[in-house]
């Protein structure tokens, strides 16, 4: 099989490992903001099957990424339950609050299927652009991990603490539960679609994973990632599933170990070795450069990427950043770290 990405996730250790950057679509490329600028805002561009997929291949174009990742966001699926969702400029996304029963009961699975389907046909434009253009890239499906759009969707937008969430999760256990639930199943029908219409793989973001307590951290991270694992492994057993729990620091071997996830990918707080002594041998790590080397570049980022390559060698290691790429990182950075890697 000639895709790295797909190899590294069979548990193969390819050296140099594959590589692409989170957020790889986005602000930081110039054709990116191109597209955008036609566009009346974030939503028109993901439910535009023709722009969302042109400016999925854009990096890959770029700079060859060994993986593309679709062009959507983790906000589209309580927007497709019926919650309504903007993204002001500068201010990221803000939604109406979810706090009680009335406003999770108002929240209908019945309703995804229908809007999810611009989406799904961004997903066949690239995965049909990819074989006959690239066909060594792989083309990562997505969706966030259920607690982490629950924070966006109770708190209303992002947040440093996420204050409302951890309140609810502790004080209204039977609304969270609920909330959870529909979230878990939504995200079940959302993941199978995806990779119905051509993802490869499927990975759950879970950016705000690592804020719960480790007693929440196993009811409401744990059990629903195995859950959506165990059932996409039912239907597409060949699908691996990458999970990103961002800052569960010591929770991070149970999460590997418990969800039946293939992958693991590590932030930036992760030390490499140590993460990797917490995981069995055969699972693949993703990540882990600090963004903001990318943006200092040079010997910085030459040094970083350096010991995170060599801290990974003789494992299944999937070159990534341990967060998404940031607007302000120059494109040319990004080059020299895609040249460093495929030279090691
Ligand atoms: O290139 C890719 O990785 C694919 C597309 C993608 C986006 N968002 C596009 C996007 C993916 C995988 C996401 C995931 C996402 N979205 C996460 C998980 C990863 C992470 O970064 O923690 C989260 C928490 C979100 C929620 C979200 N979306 C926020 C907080 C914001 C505003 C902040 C920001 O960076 O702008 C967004 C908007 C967003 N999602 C943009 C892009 C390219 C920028 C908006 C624009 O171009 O108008």
């Amino acid at each position: 099989m000639a895709k790295k990405v797909m190899q590294v996730l069979t548990g193969e250790a390819v050296w140099p490992p594959p590589v692409w950057l989170m957020r790889q679509a986005g602000r930081f490329l110039p054709e990116y903001r191109a597209v955008r600028a036609t566009t009346t805002g974030f939503m028109d561009l993901a439910t535009n099957p023709e722009k969302a997929c042109e400016v999925t291949l854009q990096p890959v174009r770029r700079f060859g990424m060994d993986a593309a990742i679709l062009f959507s966001d983790i906000l589209v699926l309580p927007w497709a339950l019926g919650q309504d969702l903007a993204f002001e400029a500068g201010e990221g996304p803000i939604l109406p609050p979810i706090r009680d029963q009335a406003g999770v009961d108002a929240l209908d699975v019945g309703r995804v299927r229908g809007e999810i389907r611009p989406i799904l046909e961004t997903v066949r434009q690239v995965r049909a652009a990819l074989i006959e253009h690239h066909p060594d890239t792989t083309l990562i499906g997505f969706a966030g991990s259920p607690f982490t759009v629950a924070c966006y969707m109770i708190e209303g937008g992002g947040s440093k603490e996420f204050a409302h969430v951890r309140a609810m999760a502790h004080g209204q256990p039977k609304v969270f539960a609920d909330l959870m639930e529909k979230i878990t199943v939504a995200t079940i029908t959302y993941l199978s679609a995806q990779i119905l219409a051509g993802a490869e793989v499927a990975m759950l973001f879970g950016s705000w994973d690592g804020i719960l307590s480790p007693r929440l951290f196993r009811t409401h991270v744990i059990a629903p990632a195995a859950r959506i694992a165990a059932q996409l492994k039912a239907r597409f057993p060949n699908t691996p599933i990458i999970g990103f729990p961002r800052l569960s620091g010591m929770m991070l071997g149970e999460y590997a170990h418990q969800t039946g996830v293939n992958a693991v990918a590590l932030d930036t707080s992760a030390e490499p070795s140590l993460a990797a002594g917490m995981i069995p041998a055969d699972m693949a790590i993703q990540g882990n450069l600090d963004p903001l080397a990318l943006v200092a570049g040079g010997a910085a980022l030459r040094e970083e990427a350096d010991m995170l390559l060599q801290a990974m060698r003789g494992r299944p290691h999937i070159f990534n950043l341990g967060h998404g790429i940031l607007p302000q990182t120059p494109p040319e950075h990004v080059a020299e770290l895609i040249a460093q890697i495929r030279s090691a």
